[in-house]
Formats: structure tokens, C-alpha cells, sequence
């Protein structure tokens, strides 16, 4: 466990500041932060602990190595330089997969085999053995190579992390987990006050703003790859999972509200929240986001209404997003977070934004559009 190295965690583009907050509640220092990638030192116990508790990361992989390479002879020399026997025994598994970017070496394809057979000749040679049969503990090794510089990893989660195991069902256009993490952690939503999602489709924003003021960590019901490695004891894992069913905060009960036009998308964010294990704080209603309104001075909307992405959608959307801008302003003190891919959107909705916010929806660009509230009274109780 005391072995320690760099840990690299890739996030979507624009998530990087969120990841780094993040690391830095866990009690990690963030080294490096590039366009879609945190880095900071540490052990087997912050693979699990990161594993675990990020929610707006997408991966936690062990850096191997960095170096720069221009042609396939300095890609081989150089993987085959890194310690790879640090972690792959001679019976392991070690598929390697991983993109280029801007880089003399631009096919993924060739990369990879040069790769693979560089930590091949490396093990063999490490281990004095002429052949890897590669049937015990699967290491996956994930590479970057970008701008010609090359990053060698190995993948400890699996699975990717937005994947927290609650959603196996989804309407047709789900947003990512971790970006719903991030505009629930980025609104600085206070739990004693409503949050609403009037556009909930499968529920992914009002699940993980509950889980988030529950404090439930986003991978206590999930497998990872790092469970196999065994530099890691059955021990440790349990440790880390048993601290973080204490560290729920069962005391805190938020009050949020889902609706969706779509009685599909009803039953989908009922269904998943139960998964999830917050249906208890989730008040979920069939009803149309123009119609809808919460009896309560103060709250926050979180939101990310159709984009309208195809032609003949657009009309619709931008009917739809000035039809909303008249029926949330009825919530005059409330602060609204929407998250859209349409340019235009202030303009329909018909009020600037206090603060624009780029985000990446896989790879389609958005902006989270932060609409600011009255300041509510401070609560008399609670945390
Ligand atoms: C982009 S999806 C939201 C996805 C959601 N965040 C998730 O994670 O699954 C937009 C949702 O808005 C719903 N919708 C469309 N028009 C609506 C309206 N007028 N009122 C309420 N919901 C509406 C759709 O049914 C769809 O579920």
C-alpha cells in the first residue's frame, strides 16, 4: 500500500476545476491540471479512495511514464524503458488500447501494437521467460499521445466512473453522471432549501444532488477493476467501503422535486432513484415545465432542457425555452442552472445570465447558464 506513483484522473473538457476541488477534499494535492486530465501523487489507498468518492472524474489510471516519442522506435524504446513489472506479474493480462492527438504518430492502431509488444519484450525480459500466457489479473493499459508527448497508464477502475450502477435504465438522451455532479456541486445548492428538475428524463440531476448532500459516495455499489489487483488486500477495500457507509449523513433529509412532460420518464426517475438509494427525497410528478411551480420563497432550479439538436427541433426549443423563461421567473428569488447546447438560449429565455459556465456533454458543447437568486435567510438548524 505504501507504493506510491503518479495517478492521473481524465475528465469530460471543462470539469478539470471540479476534479481538483474534489481531489483536494479528499486530502490530495493536485500536481498538474491539463484540458481533460488532474494528476496528483499517491498510493494504492487513494486508487481505492478516489475510486470511490469522485464524482465528476471519469477514470483513475496509475501513470506509468511520460515521454516524448516521434517515431515507433522511440514509442517502443520508450515504453520498454518504464518499470512495467512494477505492477504486471508474468502470468497477467495487459490489453492495451489509448487515442493520438496532434501528434508525428497518428495512428492509434500501429501505437497500440508497438506498445503492447514493448511491455511484452519488457516483462519477458524482466521475468527471464520467453512467452506470457496473460490468463491471471487483467491491467488494462490506457496510453495518450499528445502534442508527441506520450502518457503510459494503467487503468484501475473498470468500468468508467459515471457509471455508479443506479442508472441500467435511460430515456434517449441522458446527461452524464458526473456532469449532473458537477452543476449540483458548482450551484452551491443549500439542502434545507428545494432543488427542482422540471425536466428530469431519467432523473440523473435530482440523484445525484441527493447523493451528493447525503454524502453518499458515488462507487458504494459498484465493482472496479483495482478489486483484482492484488497489491491491494480484500482488507483495505472493505476499510474504505465500511468508512464510507458511516460517513453518510443520515441526518440530512433535502427536499427535492423531478418532473417530466413524459410519464416514461416519470416511472424511469422513480425507478432509478430506488436503485440509488435516495427515493425518499426525491418527489417525482408527471407535469409540463411551463406549468410548474413550487410553493416555497426560496430554492434552486437545476436543470438541462431539450437542446433541440435536430432542424426541425430548433423552432420548438426556442418556443419552449421563452415559454420557461415567463413560468420559472414566477420563482423571483429562486437561482436557476440550465445547461444547454443552443447559442441563443439567454436571448429566448429572456434574461442574461450572471455567469456562463463551458461544459462538454460527451462531446457535444454546452454552457451552464447561472442565473443568481435572493440570498436565502441562513437556516436555524441543520449543517
Ligand atoms: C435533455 S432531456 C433531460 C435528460 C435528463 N437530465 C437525464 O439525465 O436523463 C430533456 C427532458 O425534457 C423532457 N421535456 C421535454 N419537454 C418538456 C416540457 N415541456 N416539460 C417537461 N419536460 C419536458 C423530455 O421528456 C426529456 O426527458
Amino acid at each position: 500500500m505504501n507504493d506510491r506513483f503518479e495517478i492521473a484522473i481524465p475528465t469530460l473538457f471543462g470539469l478539470e476545476a471540479m476534479v481538483s476541488r474534489e481531489l483536494y477534499r479528499l486530502g490530495y494535492d493536485v500536481k498538474k491540471t491539463e484540458n481533460g486530465r488532474v494528476t496528483f501523487d499517491g498510493d494504492y489507498d487513494a486508487v481505492i479512495r478516489a475510486n470511490m468518492w469522485l464524482r465528476c472524474g471519469e477514470r483513475v489510471l496509475i501513470k506509468v511514464g511520460e515521454f516524448k516519442a516521434e517515431t515507433q522506435n522511440d514509442l517502443y524504446e520508450g515504453i520498454k524503458s518504464l518499470e512495467w513489472e512494477r505492477f504486471i506479474d508474468k502470468t497477467d493480462a495487459f490489453p492495451v488500447k489509448g487515442h493520438t492527438v496532434r501528434s508525428k504518430l497518428n495512428s492509434d492502431r500501429s501505437s497500440q501494437i508497438t506498445i503492447k509488444k514493448a511491455v511484452a519484450d519488457r516483462l519477458c525480459s524482466a521475468y527471464n521467460v520467453m512467452s506470457l500466457p496473460e490468463t491471471d489479473v487483467t491491467y488494462q493499459i490506457q496510453f495518450t499521445i499528445i502534442d508527441n508527448t506520450v502518457t503510459a497508464m494503467i487503468d484501475t477502475t473498470g468500468a468508467a466512473l459515471h457509471k455508479r450502477g443506479y442508472r441500467a435504465l435511460s430515456n434517449g438522451a441522458p446527461l452524464r453522471e458526473t456532469i449532473a455532479a458537477a452543476m449540483v456541486m458548482i450551484s452551491y445548492w443549500k439542502f434545507e432549501y428545494p432543488l427542482l428538475d422540471p425536466f428530469c428524463g431519467s432523473g440523473t440531476i435530482p440523484i445525484e444532488a441527493a447523493m451528493f448532500k447525503r454524502n453518499i459516495a458515488p462507487g458504494l455499489n459498484r465493482e472496479f477493476a483495482f478489486m483484482n489487483f492484488p497489491q491491494i488486500s480484500e482488507r483495505d477495500i472493505q476499510d474504505v467501503i465500511d468508512e464510507a457507509r458511516d460517513d453518510i449523513h443520515k441526518d440530512v433529509c433535502p427536499e427535492i422535486f423531478a418532473s417530466d412532460i413524459d410519464t416514461a420518464c416519470v416511472e424511469l426517475t422513480m425507478e432509478n432513484a430506488k436503485k440509488a438509494g435516495v427515493y425518499d427525497f426525491i418527489h417525482v410528478s408527471n407535469c409540463d415545465a411551463r406549468k410548474v411551480f413550487i410553493d416555497k420563497p426560496y430554492g434552486t432550479i437545476i436543470t438541462n432542457p431539450p437542446y433541440g439538436e435536430r432542424l426541425s427541433d430548433i423552432n420548438e426549443c426556442k418556443k419552449l425555452y421563452k415559454e420557461i423563461g415567463r413560468s420559472f421567473s414566477k420563482l423571483d428569488k429562486w437561482s436557476y442552472y440550465i445547461l444547454t447546447s443552443h447559442e441563443e438560449f439567454e436571448k429566448e429565455f429572456g434574461r442574461k445570465a450572471d455567469r456562463r459556465r463551458k461544459l462538454y456533454n460527451g462531446m457535444l458543447k454546452c454552457n451552464l447558464y447561472q442565473f443568481y437568486g435572493e440570498r436565502p435567510p441562513k437556516p436555524e438548524t441543520g449543517k
